[in-house]
């Protein structure tokens, strides 16, 4: 039985980071007018009460988006995606905060294709009452990590996977590296987005590097992201912060990054240990054409 629900973390520093590198890169994909497919496979809800009780209980969006939304000196990548969190408050202020399907919803065109996956039931109905009946709209209760294959290659041979499972079984990390390894066998193209929590386990520290290799291995560009806003609780647990590997990422996204990253371990820091990084890799095949 699922017990995470994204519902008590949305707008948190962790959905800032992910969420800004998600909208970069529909952002570029859109550039081209030939249609592309997301596949998210670890959908959630879709979008987000930040007034109700679960969103209330660690207020976790006041040290995430809260700090951002009214600020007028972001970064471009920044200010992008704050952009789109203000039009999903058309009424003002900051009461509902868009998950990745929403997102999704306000930056795909009528050409391109929405693929979603969510097991937990209640999450899965919210999704269905709100995603399904649109065009080219798939909302799938079945595991991510095994539709995915099943999604690859899209038909227009463009394509971003979003994979943003909540790792509440330790069996994630492995199947996160199994399926990113037969998504780039199946379609090497893909843009995938992996998001990467920053605790004290072992797997969850061997992750980017893990991926990276998957990368190297296929040999795809990546890029990985990490933005750290907190320690660790006396037990060496919480979230410290958060990574995002990025294969095949968009040639601009490195540049948005290295101007947003410090910007944002500044503005969401909660200890004076706040820090970023920020690595790259084009393998030398891929140098002359750029995505
Ligand atoms: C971190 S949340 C997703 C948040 C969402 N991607 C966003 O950015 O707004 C992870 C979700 O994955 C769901 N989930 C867990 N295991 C899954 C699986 N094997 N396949 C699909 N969904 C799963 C959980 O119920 C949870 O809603």
């Amino acid at each position: 039985m699922l017990a995470y629900r994204h519902a008590f973390h949305a707008g948190n520093h962790a959905d800032v980071l992910k969420h800004t590198v998600l909208v970069h890169v529909l952002d570029h994909m859109a550039k081209k007018d030939k249609g592309y497919t997301l596949i998210d496979t670890h959908a959630g809800a879709g979008g987000y009460s930040l007034l109700a009780p679960e969103a209330r209980k660690n207020a976790e969006a006041d040290r995430g988006i809260a700090r951002l939304v009214a600020r007028d000196d972001l970064p471009a990548a920044v200010a992008r995606y704050v952009e789109l969190v203000r039009a999903f408050n058309p009424e003002g202020g900051l009461g509902r905060y868009p998950g990745s399907p929403e997102i999704a919803r306000m930056l795909l065109r009528p050409q391109d294709h929405l693929r979603l996956y969510e097991l937990h039931p209640a999450d899965l109905q919210n999704l269905a009452v709100h995603h399904a009946g649109r065009a080219h709209t798939e909302v799938h209760g079945e595991d991510g990590f095994s539709g995915l294959a099943m999604q690859l290659p899209p038909p227009s041979r463009r394509g971003v996977v979003l994979m943003d499972p909540a790792y509440e079984m330790k069996a994630d990390y492995t199947l996160v590296v199994g399926s990113v390894r037969e998504a780039l066998q199946r379609f090497a193209e893909a843009v995938v987005v992996v998001w990467v929590p920053q605790v004290t386990l072992l797997a969850a520290q061997q992750l980017p590097k893990r991926l990276t290799n998957a990368a190297n291995a296929s040999q795809r560009g990546w890029l990985h992201a990490r933005l750290t806003v907190q320690p660790p609780d006396r037990q060496g647990f919480g979230l410290a912060g958060s990574s995002v590997v990025v294969i095949n990422p968009p040639w601009t996204l490195q540049a948005a990054l290295k101007q947003s990253l410090p910007f944002l371990a500044k503005a969401l820091a909660q200890y004076d240990g706040a820090s970023y990084a920020l690595e790259h890799h084009e393998p030398k095949a891929t140098n002359a054409k750029r995505r």
